[in-house]
C-alpha cells in the first residue's frame, strides 16, 4: 500500500530543478510552521448537528443553532454550532495543526477556502433522506457528498490543479474525513414513531443494516472523489441523553423548579427531537429509575455501532476486500469515550445545562434562555448536544488515546502520520 503523502515527494525524477528545489523548500518551511503534527493539509468534514458549523442558518428549519445563547463561549466566529462553544471537529482541526484552526461552512466557504477544508454536516441530517424531515430543511449525506463533488469540481478549474487530476486526488487522498452520522437517523426517524415508518418495516437488526449499507455506498463515493484517510464516528449513548431522560415512562414527577413559566413564545419549541417532550405518559411505572437510560434506544444502538466497526475493520482489510483499496478508517466508539467523562470531572450527567423541564431535556435551549453558570461541569448544553468541555474530551480521545477502545484500530495522530 501506497501512502498517498508519497505523491508529494520528488520520486523517480533524478533531474532537480530549481523549481523543484524552491517547493521543496516551501513544504519544509510550512511544516515547520505548522508544527510536527501538521502532517494533513485539510479536513472535510460531514455529518449532523454535532458538528454542524453553520450550514443551517439560513435554511427554514427548526435544527438551527444561530441565536443566544448557543456560541455563548464562542468568540471566533459566526454562529450557528449546536453547542456553548466549539464543536468535537472544531478541537479536533486545531489538534491536526490546521492553520487557522476553524474549518468555514461550506455554505458561506469561498473558493480558496475549499483545498483547506470545509464543513458539509448539517443538523436534523441522517444517511437516510427522509431522517430530520420533521424539523424542516437540511442536507441528508446523500448531499453533502454531492456538495464535496461539487467542491471537487471547483477545485479542479484552479491554477494549482487545473489539468492535473493526479495531482488532486493525490492531495486530497492527503485529508482528513471526517463522518459523524446516524444519530438521527434513530432520533428522528426509527424512534420517532408519530411520524416516520420505520420501526414497523424494520427490527433494529435490519435497520442497522439497511443505514450501514447507505452509509457504505456514501463513503465509497467519497473514496471515489479522492478521499482516503476516514474518521468515522459511531452514534452517541442516545438512549441517556436528556431529551430520553426526560421521556422515559416514570415522568410523573414535578418538572424542574427553574422552569421558566412565561413561555409564551411556544410556537418556537426548538426541539431537535421534534416531539416537544411531554407526549410518553403511557405505561407508567414506579419512579425508581430517574437516571436509569432508555435501554430500548441504546441496544438498537448498540447493533449499529457495532455493525459499523465491522465495516471499518473490513474496509480497513486491503486482502479481503477490492472496494476502496488503499483507504484507511478509524472507528471512533463515542459510546466508550462519552462513559469516560465522569473520570474527567463533569459532575452533572444527566441534565441539559440549558433546556426546559425534566433533566432539562423536554425542550432544547430556547432563544435567550439563561444557560446553567458552570459549563465546565456538564456533559450536556442542551437537551441533545454535548457542552464544549465535553467535545474538548471527546476530541482528545479521538486523536491521542492509546485505547483501541476509543479510537480503532489506530487514533486520528497516527491516521494523520501515516
Ligand atoms: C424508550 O424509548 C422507546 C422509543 O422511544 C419507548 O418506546 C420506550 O417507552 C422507552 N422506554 C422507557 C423505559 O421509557
Ligand atoms: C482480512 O481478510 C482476509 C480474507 O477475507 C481474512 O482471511 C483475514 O483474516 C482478514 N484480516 C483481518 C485483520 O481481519
Ligand atoms: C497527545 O499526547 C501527547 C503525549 O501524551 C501530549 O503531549 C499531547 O499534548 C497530546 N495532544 C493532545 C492534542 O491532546
Ligand atoms: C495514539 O496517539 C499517541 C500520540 O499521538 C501515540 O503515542 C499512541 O501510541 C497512539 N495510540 C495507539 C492506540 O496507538
Amino acid at each position: 500500500m501506497v501512502a498517498p503523502g508519497c505523491a508529494l515527494r520528488p520520486a523517480g525524477k533524478k533531474k532537480m530543478d530549481y523549481r523543484m528545489l524552491a517547493l521543496v523548500a516551501v513544504v519544509a518551511a510550512m511544516t515547520a510552521t505548522m508544527g510536527a503534527s501538521a502532517s494533513v493539509p485539510c479536513m472535510y468534514v460531514f455529518g449532523d448537528s454535532l458538528v454542524d458549523n453553520g450550514n443551517n442558518n439560513n435554511m427554514l428549519s427548526l435544527a438551527r443553532a444561530n441565536y443566544r445563547p448557543y456560541g455563548i463561549d464562542f468568540r471566533e466566529g459566526p454562529p450557528g454550532r449546536f453547542t456553548n462553544g466549539r464543536t468535537m471537529v472544531d478541537f479536533l482541526s486545531d489538534m491536526l495543526g490546521l492553520r487557522p484552526p476553524l474549518l468555514p461552512p461550506y455554505a458561506t466557504a469561498a473558493p480558496a477556502d475549499l483545498p483547506r477544508g470545509v464543513n458539509f454536516a448539517s443538523g436534523a441530517s441522517g444517511i437516510r433522506p427522509e431522517t430530520g424531515n420533521n424539523l424542516g430543511g437540511h442536507y441528508p449525506l446523500s448531499e453533502q457528498v454531492d456538495h464535496f463533488r461539487s467542491a471537487v469540481r471547483d477545485m479542479s478549474s484552479t491554477p494549482r490543479f487545473r489539468g492535473n487530476a493526479t495531482r488532486l486526488a493525490a492531495y486530497l487522498g492527503r485529508c482528513i474525513f471526517f463522518v459523524g452520522m446516524g444519530s438521527n437517523d434513530y432520533l428522528n426517524n426509527y424512534f420517532m414513531t408519530d411520524y416516520y415508518t420505520t420501526a414497523q418495516q424494520y427490527d433494529p437488526q435490519a435497520y442497522a443494516s439497511l443505514l450501514l449499507a447507505d452509509y457504505a455506498a456514501q463513503l465509497a463515493e467519497l473514496y471515489a472523489l479522492g478521499a482516503r484517510k476516514f474518521v468515522v464516528a459511531g452514534v452517541g449513548n442516545i438512549g441517556c441523553i436528556p431529551y430520553e431522560l426526560a421521556r422515559m415512562d416514570d415522568d410523573d414527577q414535578p418538572s424542574d423548579p427553574s422552569t421558566p413559566s412565561d413561555d409564551g413564545d411556544n410556537g418556537i419549541v426548538i426541539s431537535i427531537g421534534g416531539g416537544g417532550g411531554g407526549d410518553s405518559n403511557s405505561n407508567q411505572k414506579p419512579t425508581t429509575q430517574q437516571q436509569g437510560c432508555n435501554d430500548t434506544i441504546n441496544s438498537a444502538i448498540g447493533i449499529y455501532n457495532k455493525g459499523l466497526q465491522s465495516m471499518v475493520r473490513r474496509l480497513n482489510n486491503g486482502s479481503a476486500q477490492q472496494k476502496m483499496r488503499g483507504a484507511r478508517l478509524v472507528f471512533l466508539d463515542t459510546v466508550h469515550t462519552g462513559k469516560d467523562l465522569a473520570a474527567h470531572g463533569f459532575t452533572v450527567l444527566d441534565r441539559g445545562c440549558c433546556g426546559v423541564g425534566r433533566n432539562n431535556g423536554q425542550i432544547t435551549c430556547l432563544p435567550l434562555q439563561r444557560p446553567c453558570d458552570d459549563r465546565d461541569q456538564y456533559v450536556f448544553w442542551d437537551a441533545f448536544h454535548p457542552t464544549e468541555a465535553a467535545n474538548r474530551i471527546y476530541a482528545a480521545k479521538a486523536f491521542n488515546s492509546t485505547s483501541t477502545a476509543d479510537a480503532y484500530p489506530i487514533n486520528v495522530s497516527q491516521l494523520a502520520a501515516i
